[in-house]
């Protein structure tokens, strides 16, 4: 199962989320990838590989079929978590190269992919070239945000770039959801935004929040996943990206399934 985790916004938690879900699968014994598409390089950084001699700034670079293999190395975290780690130049393929150019990491992953039970990527805080070669090379798409007034305009920026991408190159994206981070339900604003959210998105607006906790920060400064973090918010942060886990391979499954039902479907009106 591939996922972008994505927003219009910066800092409201992509790389948390994502090293979040990336433990939660970690404790489970799944066999985990981490794309680092972001130059702030902030997921890699947690996941703290040893080595990063080649990054997503030359697999993009390259873009041969199956390139991305080249750059893949252990993370940080032990067993069954690598990563495909990010850097600063990276920068330099923000902007669209020639025709094509959004389809680079999906040329680079081909084959790649299938060595894993879940590929997560890490996309910067814009929506522009490298949030879009993400979104070609997933199935699904989680749109994550904060429960403030920027929510709604947003996920619904966020939501229309997934819709156009899979209107014209990726044709099997979903979105995931919409996930609300840094939770405070004690406070009404927070009700508030996730009411105004709930009614737009009836449907994509998560169950779960992720809520706001300091073991979150303490376990991305120490380098490792939260699920291993010894606190009370550490295991109710860690519950949280459990349920989240569930939904993105529920929904994960639910794409194939549709898939197979529209294939099917082509197939028999075509004949
Ligand atoms: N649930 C949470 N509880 C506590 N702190 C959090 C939580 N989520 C995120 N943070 C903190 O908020 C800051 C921003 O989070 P993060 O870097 O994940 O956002 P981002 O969307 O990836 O940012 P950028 O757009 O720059 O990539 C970080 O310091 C992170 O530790
Ligand atoms: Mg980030």
């Amino acid at each position: 199962m591939t996922c972008a985790v994505v927003a219009q916004k910066g800092g409201v938690g992509k790389t948390t989320t994502l090293l979040g879900i990336a433990g939660a699968a970690w404790e489970r014994g799944l066999r985990v990838l981490v794309v680092d598409l972001d130059p702030q390089a902030n997921a890699t950084a947690a996941l703290d590989p040893a080595n990063t001699a080649y990054t997503t700034n030359d697999v993009l670079a390259d873009a041969r079929p199956g390139v991305a293999a080249d750059a893949i190395v252990a993370s940080g975290w032990g067993l069954g978590v690598d990563v495909l780690p990010s850097e600063r130049a990276l920068e330099h393929r923000a902007v669209p190269e020639g025709r094509d150019s959004a389809l680079r990491l999906r040329l680079a992953l081909e084959g790649v992919i299938d060595r894993y039970d879940l590929v997560l990527v890490d996309c910067p805080p814009s929506l522009g070239e490298l949030t879009r070669n993400a979104l070609a090379a997933v199935r699904l798409a989680l749109v994550v945000t904060e429960p403030s007034f920027f929510a709604l305009p947003g996920a619904a920026a966020a939501l229309e770039a997934i819709e156009v991408v899979r209107g014209s190159s990726n044709l099997v994206l979903r979105p995931a959801g919409v996930l609300v981070n840094r939770a405070r339900p004690q406070t009404s604003e927070h009700a508030f935004r996730l009411a105004e959210l709930a009614a737009a998105y009836p449907d994509l607006l998560l169950p779960v929040s992720v809520p706001e906790r300091t073991a979150v920060q303490q376990a991305q400064g120490a380098c490792v996943p939260v699920q291993a973090w010894r606190s009370q918010g550490a295991v109710e942060a860690a519950d949280a990206y459990e349920a989240v886990l569930d939904v993105l391979l529920a929904r994960g499954a639910e794409a194939v399934t549709d898939l197979a039902v529209s294939a099917t479907t082509t197939f028999s009106t075509g004949t």
